[in-house]
């Protein structure tokens, strides 16, 4: 029986992928130490439709952490470090392919033909293999996500130890439904496994399942492969039907139950996906826990796979982490913050925000209410305040933009500060165009920078100003026309208003 797995979601995060760039272009997967098994081929089933996913994504393509279900699949065949992985793809082919080859470059992909079913699926998986292959293969599922690899190299183990034909990977599951079950002698010894569809009514009652993840010895799944049918109440051929041949044939079958049942979740429609997300979810939280960072509320924040966090940082509430997002020491994140594919440096604090692939530096202050979108560089000790959008942008040390402004295709020095409720008008209607702010620079509130155009160092503006022209250094800017104060105007122009009648007992007042 395989050892009951210890999952370390953040070792498995860092073995698979290693940290996206700031382009967000994910690099290969890292390859593990271990020694090719050249014994070992690992078969991946992702032929399948999918049908009850509802989606017009192919089922193996949606997302469970940031990677796609088959991605995960492909880490753990990875991890096992067989000779060859075959992908069986047919609904979906091109998108299914090329995911895969993006991901397994090395990958054999072969294509499933119109015969249906789990056996026509390792068939052409098996055509993939070398003729002469003789050693053990691993048949996966593509939408089985959560198997991990300790589990099949236990799965292997006791295979090669128990000199079966086939070991099954079962599961022990309180409602079988959907599942074909695990049928035994009296003795307890595996006999055949029946689907759902076919089942007669005693079997339905067995609650010990097939995950669908078996090791067949080569030579074995080849002799029998060929005398499956579609006899069955689907009209395809069974993969699982050669366990029976296998028997009657006088191999041994086996089956071994996994230690947790949900390893072994299948993926079928939106239900489970949410249900896989959040158990995985869980142990890359508790992963990062037990790794020194603080988690106020595990169960309301999101860590995808790929991101990366450092000691001592601190995650509120409504925090949701995606892609390869790295966070640096003492960085305090939330309440109510998403961050994709950001780079947040030590002791930053990001209250309330948005982010995507933006760069935070240490110390530096974000939000709340902040919405910071692709290219926002924020230097140390900088500041982007309330209600502040920002887009391909940097923001030098120590410069602040506190509040109310969009800032967009603006460079700003350090040590300077955007007034409240500044624009940069960067778009013509035809043209992005570019606004440099130097450092020490003061601007005014409510300023318009229309763009292009340069603010030299340590120049000011006046409130309300629209910058049109470029500011020399050390320059005060102001463009507002003088006020005038057209004296006694509300009492002659909206007698009767309660502020003509305000006036008046304000005149009053100072005439008193
Ligand atoms: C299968 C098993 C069932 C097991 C269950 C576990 C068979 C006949 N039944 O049923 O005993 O309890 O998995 O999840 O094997 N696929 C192909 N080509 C096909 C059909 C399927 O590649 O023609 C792939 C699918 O993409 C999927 C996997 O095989 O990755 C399983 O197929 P699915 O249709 O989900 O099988 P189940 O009905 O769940
Ligand atoms: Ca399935």
């Amino acid at each position: 029986m395989p050892a009951r797995v210890q999952w370390d979601a953040r070792g498995r995060a860092a073995q698979r992928t290693e940290r996206l760039g700031r382009s967000g272009i994910r690099s290969p997967m890292r390859h593990n130490k271990n020694m090719t098994d050249q014994n070992l081929a690992v078969i991946v089933l992702a032929a399948g439709q999918g049908t009850r996913m509802k989606s017009s994504k192919p089922k193996v393509l949606h997302s469970l952490a940031g990677i796609p279900l088959i991605g995960h699949v492909l880490a753990t065949a990875r991890e096992l470090d067989p000779a060859y992985v075959v992908a069986v793809v047919r609904h979906e082919r091109d998108a299914v392919a090329a995911v895969i080859v993006d991901l397994m470059p090395e990958a054999f992909i072969v294509d499933q033909d119109e015969v249906p079913g789990t056996g026509r699926a390792v068939e052409a998986g098996l055509s993939a293999l070398p003729a002469g292959f003789s050693g053990d293969v691993v048949i996966v599922s593509g939408d089985v996500p959560l198997l991990n690899a300790a589990t099949l190299s236990g799965l292997i183990a006791s295979h090669r130890h128990g000199s079966a034909s086939v070991t099954v990977l079962s599961a022990h599951l309180d409602d079988a439904t959907g599942y074909g079950r695990i049928v035994r002698t009296a003795e307890g010894a595996l006999d055949r496994i029946v689907e759902q569809k076919d089942a007669a009514e005693s079997e339905l009652a067995i609650t010990e399942i097939n995950s669908g993840t078996y090791v067949f010895s080569a030579d074995d799944l080849r002799a029998q492969l060929g005398y499956i049918n579609t006899n069955n109440a689907s009209g395809e051929k069974y993969l699982t039907d050669v366990v029976g041949l296998l028997r009657e044939s006088g191999a041994e079958v086996r089956a071994v139950p996994v230690s947790e049942s949900w390893i072994v979740g299948g993926i079928n429609d939106r239900i489970q996906l949410a249900d896989a997300a959040k158990r995985l979810n869980a142990l890359i939280v508790r992963g990062w826990q037990l790794a020194g960072v603080t988690v106020l509320d595990p169960s309301n924040t999101w860590i995808d796979l790929q991101a990366t966090l450092a000691e001592d940082v601190e995650l509120l509430p409504g925090t949701i982490i995606t892609g390869p997002t790295v966070i640096a020491r003492g960085a305090k994140i939330g309440p109510d913050t998403s961050l994709e594919s950001c780079e947040i440096g030590e002791d930053a604090v990001v209250r309330r925000t948005d982010a995507t692939l933006a760069v935070i530096g240490a110390r530096a202050t974000v939000g709340p209410f902040a919405y910071l979108r692709p290219g926002t560089y924020l230097d140390e000790d900088g500041k982007i305040g309330t209600f502040v959008e920002t887009k391909n942008s940097r923001i030098g040390a120590g410069s602040k933009v506190p509040h109310l402004s969009y800032i967009g295709d603006t460079t700003v020095g350090v040590q300077s500060n955007v007034g409240a409720g500044t624009i940069t008008a960067n778009y013509d209607g035809v043209n992005k165009s570019a606004t440099v702010i130097g450092s020490h620079v003061r601007s005014g509130s409510h300023n318009v920078f229309v763009a292009p155009v340069r603010i030299g160092d340590g120049a000011y503006t006046g409130a309300g100003t629209v910058v049109r022209k470029d500011v020399p250094a050390g320059a005060l800017a102001i463009n507002v026309a003088p006020q005038r104060n057209m004296t006694g105007w509300v009492e002659a122009n909206r007698a009767g208003t309660a502020a003509a009648v305000a006036a008046a007992a304000a005149s009053a007042e100072v005439t008193d």
